[in-house]
């Protein structure tokens, strides 16, 4: 099962090489990990049911939940696979496409039905799922039924044999676009008297705390919120994280085009300045971090295309977002 050296600190410390900021996130969800495998363990000592307590994550589109579940899925040595909410969305056949889903953890798992029900399951974009207008495929409504029922628990036949998933933790994603707004009409501990500021800070965290009946207004049914009873909230990224996400973590676009450029025994530097102006311009697109990428290739891209054609080039040098980079070479001898 899960290393029994793992602590949810050492989950954090390893989410946090590749995650950039969401520490509360983090944390909320080495917790909900780490419990969810001593309570495995401990039922099976007993002999004892557990009761199993799936995580929601929200937050707008590209701050990090798939990320933080795909570097999570690596440090926990357990079988991790995750879905999209909108496939199962589109067809009409959910339970077969559901199967596919327990066939991918069971493959995972190498063949081993024991420890595929250990593993973990993460399903992206459930707010898709909303309980109104799909127009084609499955309603949202009759899919997160059919999600509900293997979150709570069910054998399901795969091949020749069955799959129990009483005890794979489930982990639900989503950007909830238009929650906030539904929280601030709904939430009323603000009329309690405030004495001083850490009444204050708890009334705050009680005001963003999301409530079943939030998302039952949005549009998940109260079954299925029931099984996600721990939510981890990500913030919106600002620009100074979006700057840090480009440089810090270890495979950073920053490093991944370092290296690319070594290959070629180039030296890429590229100042701090253009970081910013990336930033800026990835900010206004407002998705989060996912236009960094673009932004950047687009800025390095005729370089690249340059370089094979002159050995010379020794060094290349961008300062500016908006100027040619400065290009170093070799002096002939
Ligand atoms: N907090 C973050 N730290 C580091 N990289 C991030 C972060 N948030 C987003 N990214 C980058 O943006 C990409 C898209 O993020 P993703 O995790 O898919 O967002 P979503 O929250 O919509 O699931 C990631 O692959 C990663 O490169
Ligand atoms: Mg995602």
């Amino acid at each position: 099962m899960l290393d029994p050296g793992i602590k949810p600190s050492s989950i954090v410390a390893y989410l946090d090489q590749y995650v950039i900021g969401q520490d509360a996130a983090k944390k909320t969800v080495a917790v909900a990990v780490y419990s969810h495998y001593r309570k495995l363990a401990r039922s099976e000592r007993d002999h004892t049911r557990i009761t199993k307590s799936n995580v929601l994550l929200i937050g707008s589109s590209g701050t990090g939940k798939t990320l933080l579940c795909d570097t999570l899925s690596r440090i926990l040595d357990v079988p991790f696979v995750t879905a999209e909410a909108t496939s199962l969305a589109q067809t009409r056949y959910v339970n077969e496409e559901i199967e596919a889903i327990l066939q991918r953890l069971l493959d995972k798992a190498n063949g081993d039905v024991a420890k595929a029900q250990h593993g973990i399951v993460y399903i992206d974009e459930i707010d898709k799922l909303k309980a109104d207008g799909q127009p084609r495929g499955t309603s949202g409504e009759s899919v997160q039924h059919a999600l509900l029922k293997i979150m709570e628990g069910a054998p399901v036949k795969l091949g020749g044999q069955y799959i129990d998933t009483t005890n794979v933790l489930f982990i639900c994603g989503g950007a909830f676009v238009g929650l906030s707004e539904i929280m601030a009409q709904t939430h009323g501990y603000g009329f309690v008297s405030i004495s001083s500021d850490d009444n204050q800070k708890i009334l705050d965290r009680l005001n963003s705390r999301v409530k079943p009946t939030d998302l039952f207004t949005f549009g998940l049914i109260p079954e299925f919120t029931g099984r996600l009873p721990i939510v981890a909230h990500f913030e919106d990224l600002t620009r100074k994280m979006l700057v840090r996400i480009m440089i810090e973590p270890k495979d950073s676009i920053y490093n991944q085009f370092r290296d690319i450029f070594a290959t070629e025994s180039v030296g890429l530097t590229i100042e701090p300045k253009v970081f910013d102006q990336i930033a800026e311009v990835a900010f206004e697109y407002k998705t989060g971090a996912r236009s960094l990428r673009g932004i950047f290739e687009e800025l390095i891209t005729p370089i690249l295309y340059l370089i094979p054609d002159d050995p010379s080039i020794q060094k290349v040098t961008i300062t500016s977002l908006f100027a040619d980079p400065t290009l170093e070479r070799h002096t002939k001898s």
